[in-house]
């Protein structure tokens, strides 16, 4: 019901008085005013006057489905929509849930992550209300080595998605997403398969929207960014998540229904930090360099290594660094 009022008074530019709303829903003027009282809690602020009723004057920034539902265009990706206030994980929750059986494209967003992991077993700042923490759960039919392939898609959505925002990004194979040399955003796929099929893969996205300078370490403001710092203005983190799935589902689409993924290719090799650089390749602790040559189809690396031979890395356990940092 809370649901349905915030829809007509969204939709009602006006006033709207508590008699009609009475008449539309068929509950009487107190129940009204309870769910009008929950949603200025919820931070929507509405103008109440006894002679003309309700008027929605702006709504909260945050990532819930009531707020985020106007910016999907999406067939199957966050038709469920999971928000939390404060998580561990987005991925830790996604996991728990898939295995209870949530439906395929679930979405789970929420506002903060107490343990935000990356890749390699790092921590992911993840500060409340400042950025996107997203996990999506997909039940794509295909055998398990492919489910890599869906970082490089979810990368590509990305770049597309903050440059709706007029900011150029570039992807740093394997999953990061990086504005003037320093990381915003970075993809950690989960994957449960059986031998020759998978079961779901949790999907998980970060992306640094809205922190501000203090809210990195020092030893990470060398490294990492926010949109926010890099286009010097608060960015809508509803129209970007909302992108960012759109995109993600086009991309999706085209991978589930090919098996091949080549405008995912085209997008991170046209839009890759690392292409045609030297590079470090760091393998737990062996460190090597080459050039990055090429993406191949299946999405890993094809590097040219300084002893002349050239070989496909795959993202699993490596890291790559630029000679002299991150990129
Ligand atoms: C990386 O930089 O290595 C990947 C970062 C992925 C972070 C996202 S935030 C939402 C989801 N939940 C997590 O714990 N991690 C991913």
């Amino acid at each position: 019901m809370k649901e349905q009022i915030l829809k007509i008074l969204r939709e009602t530019n006006d006033f709207i008085s508590g008699e009609v709303m009475c008449e539309v829903f068929g509950i009487t003027r107190s129940a009204i005013w309870k769910h009008i009282k929950t949603l200025k809690e919820e931070g929507y602020e509405i103008e109440s006057s006894t002679k003309k009723g309700y008027k929605l004057k702006s709504a909260p920034d945050t990532l819930s489905f009531a707020e985020l539902s106007p910016y999907l265009k999406t067939k199957l990706i966050g038709k469920k929509v999971l928000y939390l206030d404060t998580v561990d994980s987005t991925n830790n929750y996604g996991k728990i849930i898939a295995l209870d059986g949530a439906p395929d494209g679930t979405v789970i967003v929420s506002e903060e992550q107490t343990s935000g992991r990356g890749r390699l077993e790092r921590n992911f700042l993840s500060p409340k209300y400042k950025g996107i923490w997203t996990s999506i759960i997909v039940r794509p039919s295909l055998e398990p080595i492919m489910a890599g392939r869906l970082t490089q898609i979810a990368a590509a959505a990305l770049h597309l998605a903050i440059k709706e925002q007029n900011i150029i990004s570039q992807i740093k194979w394997p999953n990061d997403i990086v504005v003037n040399g320093k990381k915003v955003a970075g993809v950690l796929i989960e994957l449960n398969c059986e031998l020759s099929e998978i079961k779901y893969v949790v999907v998980g996205v970060g992306i640094n929207v809205n922190l501000d300078k203090e809210d990195f370490s020092n030893e990470l403001q060398e490294k990492a960014t926010s949109l926010k710092i890099e286009k010097e203005e608060s960015i809508n983190r509803k129209q970007l998540l909302g992108d960012f799935l759109n995109y993600f589902e086009k991309l999706y689409d085209e991978f589930i229904e090919t098996e091949e993924m080549p405008t995912t290719l085209q997008l991170c090799k046209d839009n890759s930090a690392i292409l045609g650089k030297e590079i470090k390749i760091i393998n737990r602790e062996k460190e090597e360099i080459g050039v990055a040559l090429d993406i191949a189809p299946d999405g890993n690396l094809v590097v040219k290594y300084n002893d002349g031979k050239i070989k496909k890395i795959f993202s699993g356990e490596v890291s790559v660094r630029g000679l002299n940092g991150y990129i």
